[in-house]
């Protein structure tokens, strides 16, 4: 059994002040350590104060995107090990916000991933089809090469640390959330490609969490499914009482 996973990502949001104000809240609400993991995302300026608030809590901290370099002349950006060191245990990499913003392809994320794991950081993998892509039947091709490209040269150690987020990007920030049948369908693809590349029981264990427009009206219906062990909500992340809610189910 995968322990389900719940991540904040909350993007380019939260002050430090807000950030603590948001951790202490949910320390407070979580005395009795919930079912799922429980992990959160601020932005780098937010992460070493709030690291320190939540320590000895049952919430982690994830940064969201890193540089592949362990370091140098790469002005305004942060490495893996300054990550960790601020009181990350989690990174997301190849969010399609990096990918369809900033550029970022998959030769690229995979470079990143591998800067995670040797940094001793859990990647947070995101994959995703944007809706042309899924309206041109590519779905498969899509996630497909996504993950060949993103996980090349990761060992079998690599990817049983590293999760899989399934964020199809029309549905990221849209309010239009994949029915349960279309993310178990992709995220039943995602474990058979794991299983077929790193065998039954890496594919068995890996956490493949379901993002875009989560929130806790159809969080439910989604954890309902075989082959969903979690989400990656972005808006409905950024509010204390909400976010708490969707740890519920
Ligand atoms: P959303 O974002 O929940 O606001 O759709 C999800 C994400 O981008 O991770």
């Amino acid at each position: 059994m995968v322990r389900p996973v719940i991540a904040g990502n909350w993007k380019m949001n939260k002050t430090v002040a807000e950030a603590i104000d948001f951790a202490s809240r949910l320390r407070n609400a979580l005395i009795t350590p919930p079912e799922p993991e429980v992990i959160i995302a601020p932005p780098f300026t937010a992460l070493h104060a709030v690291a320190e608030l939540l320590r000895g809590s049952p919430i982690s901290l994830a940064a969201q995107n890193l540089h592949e370099a362990e370091k140098g002349a790469f002005t305004g950006e942060i490495s893996g090990e300054m990550i960790r060191e601020a009181g990350c245990e989690y990174v997301i990499i190849g969010h399609s916000e990096r990918r369809t913003l900033f550029g970022e392809g998959d030769e690229r994320i995979s470079r990143k991933l591998r800067a995670a794991l040797s940094a001793d950081l859990r990647p947070i993998f995101c994959i995703g089809e944007s809706l042309r892509e899924r309206e041109e039947g590519q779905m498969q091709n899509v996630v497909e090469r996504q993950l060949k490209e993103g996980l090349n040269n990761l060992t079998a150690g690599d990817i049983s640390r590293s999760l899989v987020a399934y964020e199809p990007v029309w549905a990221i920030g849209t309010g239009r959330t994949a029915t349960p049948a279309q993310a178990e369908e992709v995220h039943q693809l995602i474990r058979d490609w794991i299983a077929g590349r790193y065998g039954n029981e890496q594919a068995a264990e890996m956490a493949i969490l379901y993002g875009g427009s989560v929130t806790p009206k159809n969080i439910a219906d989604l954890m309902r499914q075989p082959n969903i062990n979690g989400a990656l909500v972005g808006g409905a992340s950024l509010d204390v009482g909400s976010f708490i809610q969707l740890l519920g189910y």
